[in-house]
């Protein structure tokens, strides 16, 4: 049988480790999915976004620098897309449709909490940054009944333009933005999704946040312990994970939505953290 194709998109793209997810889940389901990395220029994402789909490929990821524009060339998508702003799944729909999907929110939560066994719900909950890789993951973060959701960034205005955004969707939760320095209680849960670590910086936190149970998660990923989730350490932290389980997990959540199957994720985060 003719194996389907699938590919991530970005630029650059050589980094990427979904080709090596999305081919041990194919291994371990029997799936026949072929998956690559493709560089689209700059200037032409949505040129081949149609090209890969005109040559009859099931189904893209997309990652840095494309997602909010893969979300804005969709015809269709699904909620929680459409209130993410940006998407990392793309495939065609019953009528060819080009469809957009986001399942980082999904692969955070799941990590969280079938992984790492962290409550969300009830929880108090500081979350760093205020970009699109957190936009991409309060709704489904929310949708767990937090008891509070207190968003933190450098850029004041942009953390309160995303408590005006999802408040409608808060629920019973608490939801409200500050700067860096304002908190000083200690929170269940500190998630950090800014990029300040790419240019190896610190956001300027007080070590109060961080108490005896705090739970530290770095939506960054890296060989070494994160940058930051060194510093929450060296406050005291006794449990900090990083982002390796949410990339596996919103790429199962790809996988199951192109091929109707769930693959198991542990055994696949064990096998990237060894190679
Ligand atoms: P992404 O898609 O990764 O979220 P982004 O939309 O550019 O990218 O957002 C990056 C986030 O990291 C923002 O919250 C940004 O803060 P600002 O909104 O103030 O720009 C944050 N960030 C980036 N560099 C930082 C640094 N050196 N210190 C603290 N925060 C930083």
């Amino acid at each position: 049988m003719k194996n389907d194709l699938y590919a991530v998109v970005g630029n650059p793209i050589s980094h990427s480790k979904s080709p090596r997810i999305h081919s041990l889940f194919a291994r371990e389901t029997g799936e026949p999915v072929e998956y690559t990395a493709i560089q689209a220029p700059l200037e032409d994402f949505a040129g081949t976004v149609t090209q890969f789909f005109e040559r009859g490929g099931k189904g893209l990821n997309v990652t840095v620098p494309f997602k909010e524009e893969a979300w804005k060339l969709a015809k269709r998508r699904t909620e929680r897309a459409e209130k993410a702003g940006a998407a990392n799944t793309l495939f065609l729909d019953e009528q060819g449709l080009l469809t957009a999907d986001n399942t980082d929110g999904c692969g955070i939560v799941r990590d969280l909490v079938d992984n790492h066994g962290v409550a969300l719900a009830g929880a108090r909950i500081l979350v760093l940054g205020a970009g699109g890789a957190v936009r991409g993951v309060l709704g489904p973060i929310l949708a767990q009944g937090p008891a509070s959701v207190t968003i933190a960034n450098r850029t004041l205005a942009r953390a309160q333009d995303l408590v005006s955004l999802f408040a409608p969707v808060a629920g019973a939760a608490r939801l409200d933005a500050c700067g860096f320095e304002q908190p000083t209680e200690p929170f269940d849960l500190i998630i950090n999704g800014t990029s300040a670590s790419l240019q190896g910086d610190l956001p300027p936190l007080s070590p109060e946040v961080i108490g005896e149970h705090t739970v530290v998660y770095d939506m960054m990923y890296s060989l070494q312990t994160t940058t930051f989730n060194q510093w929450a350490l060296e406050q005291g932290a006794q449990i900090v994970h990083d982002g390796l389980g949410m990339l596996v997990e919103q790429a199962a959540e790809s996988f199951r939505i192109w091929r109707g199957v769930s693959p198991a994720t542990l055994p696949v985060v064990e096998q990237l953290r060894n190679d």
